[in-house]
């Protein structure tokens, strides 16, 4: 069978015979030289033919353009490709809306009313007498004993459909990976490396949903006792949680745009303007970390609720270092513990980030980049800028739910912008 699949060639246009095999015509080659390299490493064809067939065998086609030079570039079927990008890219969005759902759970303090976890067969109670039995369950716990004593069954309802809403979000998003994963691997469309990645990612979408769980638990654990204790999550596991899906969505996105967009190749051949352009990937980089290390300590600032202390800024109630910040003992436990050094942190962090990413951006003017790059950069600047704006009115305004939500989201598209600007410059020149 004749597919359409063409591939890449400065020489030659192999065409796909089938799922396994490649069928080079021999008319096609423009040197004899090429000839004569493409029968010493076949030695076993015939000489006479005029076209041969050649196996889709990644390592051998790089050990050839090792010799030749300038055969292939690509033997992958370029359709199946963008199919799985697509795909990559479904999963991220999908991540991307687990972590908005997750955040307003948090805000609206709906994380812990639905108090027991089954991986499968979680459901919704059909008949009032089973709302009833759950809103039983829920009333065993801190948050119902020390907090909501007063709530009504249809309040109740109101936080459990939040809840309930964002562990299906996450179940579906299980459902999204897996079944196309299980089809592009069975069908061969996933090269040696993306089989790689796509059963890393499997375990990491596993790992957030127990991870999930896992933080939940210590929200319904018997350990606050006093009328002033606030039953939230613990700021470590909420932190994990947070970071993990990150992480997810930052290789879901990465892979996605190998797949959908790859990186355009910058002409130039000067050594020093060659440097220049790796120096400025390497901030990008750095720029990226700092974005993923800010955003995991306003995982702690979420976690402590540590955004209702300290609302002015830039100062902290009128000092630039607040008085408590190492009020906690051993000092260290501060970093984590103690809602003052944490908001500051965070501050600092924040501010820090925006300042590298601003001077990214004023680099990005006097270097030659890909044109795609450029545009990746200015906008990872002017989100930088959004960011911060939305980080300093949640703290102002006593972080509303829209807005931290925003703020929230807000990091997460900070991201995307980081990981799009990075993805643009991995083809510099040697
Ligand atoms: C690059 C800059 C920043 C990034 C990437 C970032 C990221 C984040 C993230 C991911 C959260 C956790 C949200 C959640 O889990 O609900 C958060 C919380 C928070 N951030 Fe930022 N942030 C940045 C800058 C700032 C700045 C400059 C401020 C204020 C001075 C700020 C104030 C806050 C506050 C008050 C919270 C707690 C909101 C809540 O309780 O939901 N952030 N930030």
């Amino acid at each position: 069978m004749y597919s359409s699949f063409r591939f890449f060639s400065g020489l030659i246009k192999p065409i796909q015979y089938n799922r396994n095999l490649i069928r080079i015509s021999i008319n096609n080659f423009k040197s004899n030289e090429n000839i004569s390299v493409i029968r010493k490493y076949y030695s076993c064809l015939n000489s006479t033919k005029s076209h041969f067939l050649w196996p889709i065998k990644p390592k051998s086609i790089a050990r050839y353009g090792a010799i030749s030079g300038t055969l292939f570039k690509s033997t992958q079927n370029t359709k199946a490709k963008k199919y799985v990008g697509y795909w990559l890219l479904t999963c991220s969005g999908m991540v991307f809306v687990a972590v908005v759902l997750g955040g307003v759970t948090r805000l609206t303090e709906s994380g812990l009313s639905m108090v027991t976890w089954k991986l499968f067969g979680e459901r919704m109670p059909r008949t009032e007498a089973e709302w009833q039995a759950e809103f039983f369950n829920y009333q065993q716990y801190p948050e119902f004993k020390i907090k909501n004593s007063e709530i009504t069954l249809s309040d109740f309802k109101w936080i459990w459909y939040m809840e309930f809403g964002h562990r299906m979000w996450g179940r579906a998003i299980g459902a999204v990976y897996a079944l196309p994963a299980a089809y592009f691997w069975l069908a061969g469309h996933l090269s040696k490396r993306m089989k790689f990645r796509v059963a890393a990612f499997g375990l990491l979408i596993g790992a957030q949903g127990l991870m999930g769980w896992y933080m939940v638990k210590s929200g319904l654990e018997d350990r606050f006792h006093d009328e002033s204790d606030i039953p939230r999550v613990s700021q470590y596991r909420l932190a994990s949680h947070l970071s993990l899906a990150f992480i997810l969505y930052t290789l879901f996105l990465w892979s996605a745009l190998d797949n959908l967009i790859p990186p355009q190749t910058l002409n130039i051949s000067s050594e020093s303007a060659i440097k220049a352009a790796r120096k400025f990937r390497m901030l990008a980089h750095s720029c990226k970390g700092l974005v993923f290390l800010t955003a995991v300590s306003g995982a702690f600032v979420a976690g402590l609720d540590a955004g209702l202390v300290y609302n002015s800024f830039p100062k902290m109630a009128d000092k630039w270092i607040p008085d408590d910040i190492l009020a906690m003992s051993p000092k260290l436990i501060n970093i984590t513990e103690n809602h003052t050094t944490v908001q500051f942190n965070h501050r600092v962090l924040g501010t820090t980030t925006l300042s590298l990413i601003t001077l990214l951006w004023w680099m990005s003017r006097r270097r030659t980049l890909p044109p795609r790059a450029l545009l990746a950069a200015n906008c990872f600047a002017a989100m930088a800028w959004i960011q911060v704006g939305l980080g300093i009115t949640t703290l102002l305004t006593y972080v509303p739910t829209p807005i931290a939500a925003s703020h929230q989201s807000g990091s997460l598209l900070l991201l995307s912008t980081a990981v799009w600007l990075t993805h643009e410059l991995k083809k510099l020149p040697k």
